[in-house]
């Protein structure tokens, strides 16, 4: 009845996402995505999905139970697919050679070795984590030591989605990369995976390289993503030292059609699961090429950010008077971006951890991360109060940062606010998405990014 039989091994932000726009986009393939832990399994099943992103619901139920099936039997997905997805987490090494730098790649290996014992016949293996450049030579090489005369084709088919923005992402991709090997099975794995994407995806969107370029341009694409966002914040604290404004700058440097005017959002720093880990990876792969200017380079845009990141607390510090020993001070969003319940290496998390070293009383708000916010605070919810509700929050604070920038903030009714908190009352804007004129007119202290503060003393 299906012409194609596909699995995805990693059913996380985005095997879950990916494999629902090809399920949805392509009724005559079935799609099992697999995954180890029951409890994803079991959400992605429900309509409470394990992840919050806009549109995905809909998504997942346009193609669920019919030609889009959701299980923790990976063996038998395996089995039946000739096409095997494998997107399964590739975080930073914490032990060992590399630690703290290397991609951890236990869990692919872990899975190219399941694919190997149960397959009785030729597949492809597509990576869609994102690898170190070489990955798809040393899967090759364990899976094709075998002895039973089938060959493993690894494709490498990076995913250029952002959290929050999934869906459109899929549907509307900038481009789709698909890198092979240039021996004819290579070609001929290359041109099934194409076929795929070919059912929405304009083909000249569709960009394919040699194996070892695609898997690069991965790590690539997001070293200057996040060194684009390192760039303007290392101008924002010079504008807040020299009375320019970061937005003004942004603008004018952005009408230049040569750089172009998105992600040049100066924040608190940038968060989200990948951009540390695969500026690590990258700066790692220099290290042991014996490229250390090539490292240092890379390595001080991660530099950058933890100097956001910290300068954001310490400017706090210094504006409440140097102490905030037992103030209650609000954070507005916990979420490494808006639209998204995702802590991984959010900013918050750092943050709140330095506000908490500072004695302050934390009190925490974001409309999707919370549950996120629980596990990642675990230690520490003695200290800290969580609520859904930003009036609650702001109520007796001190002050209130502004860490994801959810649209939600822009329209709460500041005035209230500003009658329930403590006086004087801040507000440090880590995202600039206020209108601080109108705010100070109310009567807070306004600390924005890559401006200068506008106070009442
Ligand atoms: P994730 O942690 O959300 O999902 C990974 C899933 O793999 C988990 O559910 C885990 O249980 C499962 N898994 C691990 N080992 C397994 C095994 N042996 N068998 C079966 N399942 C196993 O991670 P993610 O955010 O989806 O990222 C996956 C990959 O995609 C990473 O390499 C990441 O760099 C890359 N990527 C992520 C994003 C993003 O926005 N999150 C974007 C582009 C690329
Ligand atoms: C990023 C890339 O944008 C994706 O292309 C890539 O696929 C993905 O990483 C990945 O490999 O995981 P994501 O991390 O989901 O996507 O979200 P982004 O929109 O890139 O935001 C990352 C961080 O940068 C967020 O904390 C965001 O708030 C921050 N940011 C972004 C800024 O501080 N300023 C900006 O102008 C833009």
């Amino acid at each position: 009845m299906f012409s194609k039989r596909i699995a995805c091994i990693g059913a996380g932000y985005i095997g879950g996402p990916t494999m629902a726009v090809i399920a949805m986009k392509c009724p005559e393939y079935k799609i099992n995505v697999v995954d180890v832990s029951e409890a994803r399994i079991k959400a992605w099943q429900t309509d409470d999905l394990p992840i919050y992103e806009p549109g995905l619901l809909e998504t997942v139920k346009a193609a669920r139970g019919r030609n889009l099936f959701f299980s923790t039997d990976i063996k038998a997905a395996i089995r039946e697919s000739e096409i095997i997805f494998v997107s399964v987490n590739t975080p930073t090494k914490t032990f060992g050679e590399g630690a703290g730098k290397a991609a951890d790649l236990q869990y692919w290996e872990k899975v190219a070795r399941e694919i190997l014992q149960e397959s009785t016949e030729s597949k492809i293996v597509v990576e869609k984590s994102t690898l170190p450049v070489k990955t798809a030579q040393t899967m090759e090489n364990i899976l094709n030591a075998n002895s039973r005369g089938i060959h493993f084709e690894v494709v490498s088919n990076p995913e250029f989605l952002a959290e929050g923005t999934a869906i459109d992402d899929l549907l509307a991709p900038d481009r789709v990369l698909i890198g092979a090997q240039e021996t004819p099975e290579g070609q001929k794995a290359c041109r099934d995976i194409v076929e795929i994407y070919s059912h929405w995806v304009p083909r000249e969107r569709i960009l394919t390289t040699n194996v070892w370029s695609s898997e690069l341009s991965k790590l690539v694409a997001n070293a200057f993503l996040a060194q684009r966002i390192s760039s303007i914040n290392s101008i924002s604290v010079l504008c807040e030292r020299t009375d320019a404004s970061i937005a003004e700058v942004a603008r004018v440097i952005g009408a230049d059609s040569r750089i172009g005017h998105r992600f040049l959002n100066a924040s608190v720093g940038f968060g989200g699961s990948c951009f540390k880990k695969d500026i690590l990876n990258l700066v790692y792969i220099c290290e042991s090429y014996g490229l250390y200017e090539v490292a240092k380079y890379w390595e001080s845009v991660l530099n950058m950010n933890d100097y956001q990141e910290t300068r954001f607390v310490r400017a706090m510090v210094r504006a409440m008077f140097n102490t905030i020993v037992g103030k209650r001070i609000a954070l507005f969003g916990f979420a490494f971006k808006a639209n998204t319940g995702d802590t991984r290496e959010t900013p918050a998390l750092y943050i709140s951890r330095m506000l908490l070293d500072e004695q302050a009383k934390l009190v925490i708000t974001d409309p999707k991360a919370l549950e996120n916010a629980k596990i990642d605070l675990a230690d520490a919810l003695d200290k800290i109060e969580l609520t859904e509700d930003p009036y609650q929050a702001a109520a007796g604070a001190h002050a209130v940062a502004i860490v994801t920038e959810w649209d939600c903030y822009r329209t709460l009714d500041w005035e209230k606010i500003y009658q329930s908190m403590e006086k004087p009352a801040f507000i440090f804007d880590g995202r600039n998405i206020l209108d601080h004129r109108r705010l100070f007119e109310i009567g807070f202290n306004i600390y924005p990014i890559g401006r200068p503060a506008m106070k009442h003393f």
